[in-house]
């Protein structure tokens, strides 16, 4: 998407949903949404149109997870680092994961087929550790469930 059409979309959308302070979130939910992930050159028309400063949006971008800078891999693998998953070796298998996939955790591989990013809880706390593949919950993740997910990746 070309940076004159997200400004578009971001004067459409505040024109039909309000341009207070508190539409920031929804604002950035939409443009993930839409885009994939919150691009730099977004950030100035968002201020702009919500009547708040470039600081305050890149705050806020940059403080919640849940919001990309950049575009994610054709596969998003996201491992729970919440409490219970955290109990259960979530971290061992995050690491695992990373050296089986070839990326950092909050990285895209270079050939831009995997993202591998946190999430904090699924909802399935007790049968963790547990992970989200393309939207889809993984739980009681070992080694097997990771040659399984790897696997899928490189299909
Ligand atoms: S702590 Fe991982 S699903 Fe709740």
């Amino acid at each position: 998407m070309q940076q004159e059409d997200t400004v578009r979309l971001i004067e459409d959308w505040t024109k039909a949903h309000g341009r207070t302070r508190d539409r920031l979130l929804p604002l950035l939910h939409m443009l993930q949404e839409e885009i994939g992930f919150i691009d730099d050159a977004a950030i100035p028309a968002i201020a702009e149109n919500l009547n708040l400063s470039r600081a305050d949006v890149h705050g806020v971008v940059t403080f919640y997870h849940d919001f990309r800078r950049a575009p994610a891999g054709r596969h998003v693998v996201k491992f729970c680092r919440a409490e219970s998953c955290q109990a259960r070796g979530a971290a061992a298998m995050e690491k695992a994961a990373a050296e089986r996939l070839g990326v950092p955790m909050g990285e895209t591989r270079p050939d831009g087929q995997v993202t591998l990013e946190p999430i904090y809880c699924l909802g399935l706390c007790a049968i963790g550790p547990n992970a989200l593949v393309d939207g889809k919950p993984v739980a009681r993740i070992d080694q097997a469930a990771l040659e399984r997910i790897a696997q899928e990746i490189a299909a």
